[in-house]
């Protein structure tokens, strides 16, 4: 999303408590300690709730907007993150950690610490990683996008890194994006501001697919964007290009939908159609950053009915992948609102996530567990 930065660091960290009405009895915040005695805790677990095979995801709050803010490195510093992190969750996404502003900061530097960091610690608690993102207009770093290359250095440039980055985590990521947000709402290619189209055409995007392909052939190589949820011009946009570059045998291996979504509007009730289409092209699809974001009242505080809509989204958006072959990987774009993109990029937006910003579970917590589990039983 490319909405403009408009919130001060005080407005990004006011606290936003729950009505205590809002939160069922059963909620604590984050251990597992309280669940009645006959409960197998276990399986109140996001990821052990889930169905053999599906992976319940969410992004690593670090880099981006979190820069700015006055806490430590969420991922490094915050044990109950940490924990909860471990616990719940089957597959990470770094949320700013591959982008090419935070891993490749100079042209002869890399960074790698903080990504090896989550590939490590997902190895250690049995998840796996998506890898985002290769190919994208925002978040490049300034000597790239104001640099005078000639096109074959630009090509050079986006080929060497692309061999970097996914041949250091070969065998390690499951599915990267490899190509993310190319086409704009209208469904034409961001000719302009992508800087790979706009200097070296639009070939150049089969190329990175390749490249990727090539520096690991194990990873599943995503288009990623937001506003494909439904069936409209941009995701009409994928479904043709995808299938170009399938008959010229691009190893373009999935689809996703990142799920950026908001009560202010309806929900997208033709997700599920948009990705049985994929699907039956023989893609894999996904859900990669979902979040559902609402108007804030005065208090800070969401409404019930809000917190129940909300819920529901987040349950729609699960029981679409879930009713779909072949999307096994369902990420929600941080579990918390305290470290949420959010209330920084919307203004008067928030409570976007899963849990408050003290880890209390709301009932889109709740929703997503209960499906999950008549999934796994069902
Ligand atoms: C966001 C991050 O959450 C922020 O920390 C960062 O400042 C900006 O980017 N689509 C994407 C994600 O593909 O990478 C974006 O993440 C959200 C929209």
């Amino acid at each position: 999303m490319r909405p403009v930065r408009i919130v001060t660091l005080a407005l990004a960290t006011t606290a936003l408590a729950l009505p205590l009405a809002a939160i069922p009895a059963t909620a604590d915040p984050g251990s597992d300690h309280q669940a009645a005695p006959h409960s197998n805790a276990k399986f109140d677990r996001l990821r052990h709730a889930a169905p053999e095979g599906f992976f319940v995801g969410t992004a690593v709050a670090g880099g981006g907007h979190h820069l700015e803010q006055d806490y430590p490195d969420p991922f490094t510093y915050d044990k109950e993150y940490r924990k909860i992190l471990s616990r719940q969750f089957s597959s990470v996404s770094p949320e700013n950690q591959m982008k090419w502003d935070f891993i490749h900061p100079e042209r002869d530097r890399y960074r790698f610490d903080e990504a090896d960091a989550i590939v490590d610690f997902a190895e250690r608690h049995g998840q796996v990683v998506r890898g985002h993102t290769l190919l994208w207009h925002s978040q490049n770093p300034a000597w790239l996008e104001q640099g005078d290359f000639t096109d074959e250095e630009l090509r050079a440039i986006l080929r060497e890194h692309i061999e970097t980055v996914v041949g250091r985590y070969a065998g390690r990521i499951q599915q990267w994006d490899v190509a993310n947000e190319i086409f704009d709402d209208a469904g034409n290619l961001r000719t302009e501001q992508n800087i790979w189209i706009r200097e070296l055409g639009p070939g150049i995007v089969a190329d990175a697919f390749r490249w990727a392909h090539e520096a690991d052939p194990e990873a599943k190589l995503f288009f990623n964007d937001y506003n494909v949820e439904g069936r409209n011009a941009k995701s009409n946009a994928y479904y043709e290009l995808v299938q170009d570059l399938l008959a010229e045998g691009v190893p373009v291996h999935g689809f996703s939908a990142q799920g950026h979504l908001s009560t202010r509007w309806g929900f997208p009730g033709d997700l599920e159609q948009n990705l049985r289409r994929f699907d039956a092209l023989g893609l894999e699809t996904a859900i990669t950053e979902l979040d559902v974001r609402m108007d804030l009242p005065e208090s800070g505080v969401p409404t019930e009915a809000q917190l129940e809509q909300q819920a529901d989204y987040y349950d729609q958006a699960l029981s679409a992948c879930l009713a779909v072959a072949n999307c096994n990987s369902f990420t929600i774009w941080g579990f918390t609102d305290k470290y949420s993109w959010v209330p920084v990029f919307f203004q008067g937006q928030g409570s976007a996530t899963v849990m408050t910003e003290d880890f209390v579970r709301k009932p889109a917590f709740f929703a997503l567990q209960s499906t999950l589990k008549d999934a796994r039983n069902g």
